[in-house]
């Protein structure tokens, strides 16, 4: 769980900005991460679909590159439903789901803990943007590290923030280490609009969350129906944006701070950048990781890639 205190405290900051912005690592709280979960179901979110398909095609062939018997760390873990693919495969020496969101997080660890009775399993709540203190391990010693990072969330970081970030789990996972990173491909813009822009209306209702998550937590006076989901693809920027506009002029109230809206003024909720192949490389290597392997699904709409420290 996110203590309250840095989330009234980023939500203040976040809505006194001239573009108003919320961190999309708020929108999972249980109710944001049930909805999420309906996202990857939902026909127009081709991503999960695509990133599963690649990993059973490819399976033996990403065990022989992370090798077996490692310390496998995976951030934004969330369900954990990609990883129980790779549990099998890899027989990792220790599995570390870590995730902001406590509900996700217990629910996926006790699931695993059931299914995978061998498996050596320490679930940490925490912040991947921040260094974390992991857990120490038995049999640790000479392990190979492998962070595993699917979902395109590295898309959810700006370009500077996703450097940052590769270059803190470079250190963290030593020279012998290896990182495998989900990544979302830039396509034809359409397909990307529908997979923002659900029919039935899921990611309008994950987005709206985090309005109804602030009026829980903060005590907010959001009224949802004066505000709309709007998604878009940002070309210039290569991401889809997300951002709930306001449908009115109007006060709202967190605490005893209040915010102006102008009709037509946006929050921005939430960046999801996407790649080429040869953009994401770029990027890694300038983090320290060179891309060893690269598998893609049929469509070429993900990729994953296999990063060995440069
Ligand atoms: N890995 C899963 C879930 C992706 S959704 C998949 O591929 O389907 C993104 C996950 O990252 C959510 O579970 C969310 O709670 C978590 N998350 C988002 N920002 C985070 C942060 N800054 N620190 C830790 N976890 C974060
Ligand atoms: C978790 N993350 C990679 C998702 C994405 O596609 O950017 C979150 C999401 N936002 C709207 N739909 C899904």
């Amino acid at each position: 769980m996110v203590a309250a205190d840095s989330l009234r405290e980023d939500v203040i900051a976040g809505l006194s900005l001239p573009q108003k912005t919320l961190s999309p690592k708020y929108f999972y709280d249980a109710t944001g991460s049930r909805l999420f979960d309906a996202i990857c179901r939902l026909r127009e979110y081709y991503p999960t679909r695509c990133e599963l398909a690649l990993t059973r095609r490819n399976l033996e062939d990403i065990a022989r590159f992370t090798g077996r018997g490692a310390e496998l760390i995976e951030y934004g873990s969330g369900a954990s439903v990609k990883t129980r693919l790779l549990l099998g495969a890899l027989r990792p020496a220790a599995y570390v789901p870590v995730d902001i969101s406590e509900a996700a997080l217990q629910g996926a660890a006790g699931r695993l803990a059931r299914e995978f009775p061998w498996l050596e399993l320490h679930a940490v709540v925490g912040d991947f943007m921040q260094p974390l203190r992991l857990p120490v391990y038995r049999r640790r010693s000479r392990r190979r590290r492998v962070v595993y990072f699917p979902g395109s969330t590295i898309g959810n970081l700006t370009p500077e923030e996703a450097h940052a970030f590769l270059r803190m789990t470079r250190g963290q996972v030593g020279a012998r280490g290896a990182m495998l990173v989900g990544v979302d491909l830039k396509k034809d813009a359409n397909i990307l609009h529908a997979a923002y822009n659900d029919a039935r209306g899921v990611t309008a209702a994950f987005n709206l969350n985090l309005l109804a998550r602030i009026n829980r937590e903060l005590g907010g006076d959001f009224d949802l129906r004066r505000f709309a989901h709007y998604a878009f693809y940002n070309a210039a920027l290569g991401r889809i944006e997300m951002h709930l506009v306001s449908l009115a002029k109007q006060t709202v109230a967190i605490g005893g701070h209040r915010f102006g809206f102008d009709t037509g003024e946006s929050i921005h909720t939430e960046n999801s950048c996407k790649y080429s192949v040869e953009e994401f490389r770029t990027l890694a290597l300038a983090a320290g990781f060179r891309s060893e392997r690269v598998w893609l699904d049929a469509k070429r709409y993900f990729a994953l890639f296999g990063l060995v420290a440069s």
